[in-house]
């Protein structure tokens, strides 16, 4: 291909995937299915590697993110970002109204929109391109995270029709419902803290120093505020509908309101509808629609005298609190549940609410049989935010935390600073031993195919296995032995463990469960230290020299490697062949099996991430095809592959092998 061509199709790939992502994430109406688009996607990125002086800032192709990590910059805000005055009643809002029509004698509208509860955002776009994404800061200047910001979808990287050469757009980053579930469910697997709310999820994510993990978190955003000299119109809605035909998402859910009764007609309505969004709101924000008289009204210190935001309530209800039963995690860690009379809450029945740790219950100063408020805020999970003491029986036992391990019987230990209690009989306490070998055939760590965390229970129970090393001492016949096991299944199994033989050390690392060394702190870990006993033998400082492994991290890596169970540990799964090091290029390269091979890899993987299978085909010499041609050698078949390209490649007559089988070439 030459350059001529390269810029075309180039050109053309940007284009096309400009208008699938609007279609999708904007209109929700796609036109062709992810594989495809991830197909045009990967062609793009391989032409601009090749290509590298089309290098364009807003291709889509930044949108997935680096590993590279940032230092945020600090940028001044050309327009200050201020916040909203807050009201929670009607009244208020009619003040709000009263205080209006005494500056002001001309007849004006006002629009009601969603308050959207994440993190906002500004935006400057000049000439069409995104060229900056700035947070609210302290309101003066904010953290440049425009990296981050391009690996949202819904953020245009360039502008369509007809905008203005110059302007700034705010609006609100949210984490769907969805997702941060999904984050939280992780996230407590591997030990991690979850996150409290969406808005703390979103402001977090938006903070993340490696923009391929922020990719991943599927952020979203609303637009809500256009500034600028020279825009197009003087109403706000109607600059928002503008921005919406340049690309931009703006709520659907606006609404122009001429009285205080259409006004309320619209919190009535939202108060009720938003709990079927799939995103968090907390409120409306009521604004003067004429940008004109906006200026006219102007501020005061802190907010616009033009809008006020209008906070719903949380849901709140009573109810008898019965007992409280205590959890132990895979990392020992103990939360206490409170179990309560059931409730309907936001239109869900509440038995049971998250008391988090030990100084949540003594700041509420909790008794059995006290009667509790629950509410369920921007949380997921209600929690109990106020005790009614006068209602309170002179009898009623005070709930102290527990002492021992509710499940081995082992006396709790709490580190300093730290608001948890731990079981330590982290390897004889049946619920962290079932945990961690439930986290470690997980899909993130080993991926041990066709195992559960039935089978687990099941092995565990017949005392077939009793830590993670166990599992690769495990014969056909302790497998058949199983209730409701077949040959089939026990087959399937084993290969399993076998091939996960060849996961990449990080991934081991994070298999480990060692508390705290979630999938990033692994990684970060692994590309640094290079192998397990450099990782066991590092000093506190050579840790804590680590970018993102803090004090508590690298104190919880050097206990787990001086407990002489997990040294033993390793030394058997060492034994049994998994990856305790960072394999060299060197030493892959040195096969050279696939040397003169073209070979395109297609669809989603099991054992590996696409781009590992890629630099495995590189690092044994291999080519990675950007498409199919009489002169592939291999296609790489994974699951949901497109029927056209397998069509194709069998009409090519191109071979088409499964991911283990291209391990097995370089053997
Ligand atoms: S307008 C001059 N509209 O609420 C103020 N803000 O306390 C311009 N927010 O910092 C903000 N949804 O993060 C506006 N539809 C909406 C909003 C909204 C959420 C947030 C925003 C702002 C805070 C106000």
């Amino acid at each position: 291909m030459d350059l001529q061509q390269a810029a075309e199709r180039i050109e053309f790939l940007r284009k096309e995937l400009d208008r699938h992502n609007y279609n999708y994430y904007i209109l929700n109406t796609p036109e062709i299915d992810d594989f495809t688009f991830d197909q045009l996607m990967a062609e793009l990125i391989g032409l601009e590697k090749a290509f590298p002086r089309f290098y364009h800032s807003a291709s889509p192709s930044q949108r997935i993110g680096s590993d590279i990590n940032q230092e945020f910059q600090q940028v001044a805000h050309k327009y200050q970002m201020l916040s909203l005055s807050n009201t929670y009643s009607e009244e208020e809002v009619q003040e709000f109204d009263q205080r209006v029509r005494k500056l002001t004698d001309e007849d004006f509208e006002y629009v009601c929109e969603l308050k959207f509860d994440g993190s906002s955002i500004s935006l400057t776009y000049e000439n069409g391109y995104l060229v900056r994404a700035v947070t609210r800061g302290d309101g003066q200047k904010g953290d440049d995270v425009t990296a981050n910001i391009k690996t949202i979808k819904t953020i245009p990287l360039q502008l369509k029709g007809d905008y203005p050469p110059e302007f700034e757009i705010r609006g609100e980053i949210l984490l769907p419902f969805s997702v941060f579930d999904q984050l939280n469910r992780e996230r407590e697997e591997i030990g991690e803290q979850p996150f409290a709310n969406v808005r703390n999820a979103a402001s977090g994510t938006l903070k993340l120093q490696n923009s391929s993990v922020v990719a991943s978190r599927k952020l979203d955003a609303y637009l809500y505020y256009v500034l600028g000299n020279n825009l197009p119109d003087d109403g706000h809605l109607e600059l928002l509908q503008h921005a919406a035909s340049w690309g931009f998402k703006i709520s659907e859910h606006t609404r122009k309101c001429r009285n205080l009764q259409e006004i309320f007609d619209f919190l009535h309505e939202w108060n009720i509808k938003r709990k079927d969004l799939p995103v968090a709101t907390d409120g409306v924000v009521i604004k003067i629609n004429s940008t004109r008289l906006q200026q006219e009204l102007g501020y005061t210190a802190k907010s616009p005298r033009w809008a006020i935001a209008y906070k719903f309530k949380a849901e709140q209800e009573c109810t008898t609190l019965i007992s409280v039963s205590y959890q132990v995690g895979r990392t020992g860690a103990i939360t206490p549940v409170a179990n309560l009379e059931p409730v309907l809450l936001s239109g869900t029945v509440v038995k049971r609410a998250t008391l988090h740790n030990a100084d949540v219950i003594q700041n509420l100063d909790l008794h059995l049989g006290d009667v509790v408020f629950v509410e369920k805020g921007g949380e997921i999970i209600p929690k109990i935010i106020r005790v009614d003491l006068a209602s309170r029986h002179p009898l009623n036992e005070r709930v102290s935390f527990i002492t021992h391990c509710p499940e081995c019987n082992t006396p709790l230990v709490r580190q300093e600073g730290e608001s948890a209690w731990y079981c330590p009989n982290e390897t004889g306490c049946p619920p962290q031993l079932k945990g961690k070998l439930e986290h470690f055939i997980g899909r993130k760590s080993m991926n041990i195919d066709g195992l559960g965390s039935e089978t687990i229970d099941l092995l565990f129970q017949n005392k077939l296995i009793n830590d993670v090393a166990d599992l690769y001492d495990l014969k056909g016949d302790d497998l058949i032995s199983l209730d409701r096991m077949g040959e089939k299944s026990a087959a399937r199994i084993l290969d399993s463990l076998e091939l996960s033989r060849n996961v990449p050390f990080e991934r081991v690392l994070f298999a480990l469960g060692i508390r705290y060394v979630g999938e990033t702190v692994a990684k970060k870990l692994a590309r640094e230290l290079k192998s397990i006993d450099r990782i066991a033998n590092a000093a506190l400082e050579e840790l804590t020299g680590i970018e993102e492994i803090g004090q508590k991290i690298a104190e919880s890596i050097i206990i787990w490697f001086n407990n002489d169970q997990n040294k033993l540990l390793i030394e058997r799964l060492k034994k049994q062949g998994l990856k305790f090091e960072i394999v060299s290029e060197q030493k892959l390269g040195a096969t050279e099996k696939l040397k003169g091979l073209s070979i395109i890899i297609s669809g989603t993987f099991k054992k590996f991430s696409r781009d590992e299978i890629k630099t495995f085909i590189e690092l044994n010499g291999g080519k990675n095809a950007t498409s199919l041609s009489s002169k592939t050698n291999y296609l790489v078949a994974g699951d949901n592959i497109g029927p056209s390209k397998l069509g194709k490649a069998i009409k090519l007559k191109i071979s088409v092998i499964s991911e283990d089988e291209l391990l097995e070439l370089t053997n």
